[in-house]
Formats: structure tokens, C-alpha cells, sequence
């Protein structure tokens, strides 16, 4: 009998081990560096660290897929599919190159906004369709549109944790409040413990005073939660798409990707933190 048991508690941590951290990269500001951040980490969770990564893209710009390369506009399967019950989230996955699976988007996502809107139980679409690969992959990342629409709930609703890139900008220190407001939202009316990764200071200009106010203001409201690497304004990070590459393999011994791979490690002591929490 307490062998027995034994083996069910061995099991249950296996099982638990295998199951991947969700983690949405959401702003509802624009142009912060969500996707940026989003395709970034999961090429490097990948080539640096061996992890299984699935990077779902719930906004229908399809910035996150096209940056790794896939042809977004001519793609036979996508996000939006899911959402209308057409595939399963396996048959949506692409491989690209950089050894990261893509669930991408496209223009077309945006038309399900208003079906999705009026189905029952249309925050946890997502969180029910990615139960099928979650032990497929050891981190799933979801990158999110600027807004607090369906498909933004829809990934907050999916994920343990968020990571919220915050631009150096006064508008990117007024975007703070709407942020908590949704964090309010999906943890008190849709009873979704969601933890905060971190905040996340991008686009940091070291010339501009700007950005050093703004992150001592980050620091003074978040604390510890504000990761205290920043990542800095540069233009290779705006070049590596164009080139289907993350910032690793574009500019592996730039700035931007010294930057990142600290974000990478803080990602990782995340998730075992988080593991050890659900034991
Ligand atoms: N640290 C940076 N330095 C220079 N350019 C950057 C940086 N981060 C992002 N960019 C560029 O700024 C633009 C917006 O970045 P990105 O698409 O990642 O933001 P976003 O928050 O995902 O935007 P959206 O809300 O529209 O989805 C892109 O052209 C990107 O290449
Ligand atoms: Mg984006």
C-alpha cells in the first residue's frame, strides 16, 4: 500500500512536471514590445535552454509569427480555426526555423472577434483548447493584441503568468493602471489566480531622461516585481524580423541580446519557482 502510494505521488510529480508554464506577454498599449519580447523568449528558451516552446499569437497584426519567418498571409491553419472549432490547437502548430512551434494569426482572427463575443464561456476558449499539448511543451507563450478584448481575456485566462512589457514613455507609465484594472478583472470576476512574471522595462533610450525617470516610477510602484534588467532602445531588435531571426541570431553579441538573455534566465527561475509552488 505505501508502495503503492509511492509510485502515485512519483507519478503525480512527473505529470506535474511535464506540464508547460503559460506566461502572456500583455500591454494594452501598443507598440511596448510585446511581440518583441514574445518571439525573443521563446527562440531563446529554445537554442538556449532546450525548452519545448509553443508561442501562440492571439492578435490578429500576426507579428509574432511573421517574425520568426512564417508567411502569415498564406498560412492553411491558424489561430482563428480553433476559436471557430474547425481544428484542434495540434493541427494549428507550424514549426519554423528557430525550432519554436507557432500557433499563428492573421488578419482573419479579427473577424472572430464579434462570434467569439457572444459564445458562453467565451474567456476560456483558449484555456480548454491548449489543455490537449500543454504536456507536449515546456513553456507556452502567448503573445497578446494591444486591447482587453476577447482574445487578450482569452489568453490571460490560458496562462499561470504574465510578463508586462512597459515602454519608457509618459504613455507607457499611464498604461499601468489599465493593466491592473484587467489583472482585477480576470483575477476577482473570472476567479483566475494569475501571477505577475514581472514587469518589464523596454525600450530604454540611456540618453534620455525619460527613460530613467520612467523606470525609477515602474520601480516605486511595482518593487521587486520590476525586472531590473531594462531592454534597450535598438535598432537591430526593430532589423531581426526582417530577417525571420531573433535578436540571438542576428545580433548574438549586441546589446538587445545580452538584454534579453538575462530576461531568459529570469523566465526560467520563474518557472521552477512556480513548479516547486504547485507542489
Ligand atoms: N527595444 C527596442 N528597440 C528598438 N525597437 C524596438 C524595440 N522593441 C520593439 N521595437 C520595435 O518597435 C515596434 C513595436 O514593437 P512590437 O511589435 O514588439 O510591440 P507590440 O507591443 O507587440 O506592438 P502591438 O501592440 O502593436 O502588437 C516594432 O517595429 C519593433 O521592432
Ligand atoms: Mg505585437
Amino acid at each position: 500500500m505505501i508502495l503503492l502510494s509511492r509510485f502515485f505521488i512519483i507519478d503525480l510529480f512527473i505529470v506535474r512536471l511535464s506540464m508547460a508554464c503559460k506566461i502572456a506577454i500583455f500591454n494594452m498599449k501598443g507598440g511596448v514590445g510585446k511581440s518583441t519580447t514574445a518571439y525573443n523568449l521563446a527562440a531563446g528558451l529554445v537554442q538556449s535552454h532546450n525548452q519545448r516552446v509553443l508561442l501562440i499569437d492571439t492578435d490578429p497584426q500576426g507579428h509574432s509569427g511573421a517574425a520568426l519567418g512564417l508567411p502569415i498571409w498564406e498560412i492553411q491553419a491558424q489561430l482563428k480555426d480553433v476559436f471557430q472549432g474547425q481544428i484542434s490547437i495540434h493541427q494549428a502548430i507550424t514549426s519554423t526555423s528557430s525550432g519554436v512551434d507557432v500557433v499563428p494569426s492573421n488578419i482573419q482572427l479579427a473577424e472572430e472577434e464579434i462570434p467569439i463575443s457572444g459564445r458562453p464561456g467565451r474567456e476560456r476558449l483558449l484555456q480548454k483548447a491548449i489543455k490537449s499539448v500543454t504536456d507536449q511543451y515546456d513553456f507556452i507563450l502567448i503573445d497578446c493584441p494591444p486591447n482587453i478584448g476577447v482574445f487578450s481575456v482569452n489568453a490571460l485566462m490560458a496562462c499561470d503568468g504574465v510578463l508586462i512589457p512597459v515602454d519608457m514613455s509618459y504613455l507607457g507609465l499611464m498604461s499601468i493602471q489599465g493593466i491592473e484594472r484587467a489583472l482585477k478583472l480576470i483575477r476577482e470576476e473570472l476567479e483566475h489566480p494569475i501571477q505577475i512574471v514581472g514587469v518589464l522595462a523596454t525600450r530604454f533610450d540611456k540618453r534620455n531622461k525619460l527613460s530613467k525617470e520612467a523606470f525609477e516610477s515602474l520601480h516605486e510602484h511595482f518593487g521587486d516585481q520590476l525586472l531590473q534588467t531594462v531592454i534597450p532602445e535598438t535598432v537591430r531588435l526593430r532589423e531581426a524580423p526582417s530577417f525571420g531571426q531573433s535578436i540571438f541570431e542576428y545580433d548574438p553579441k549586441g546589446n538587445g541580446s545580452r538584454a534579453y538573455k538575462v530576461i531568459l534566465d529570469e523566465v526560467m527561475v520563474w518557472q521552477s519557482r512556480n513548479q516547486n509552488v504547485q507542489h
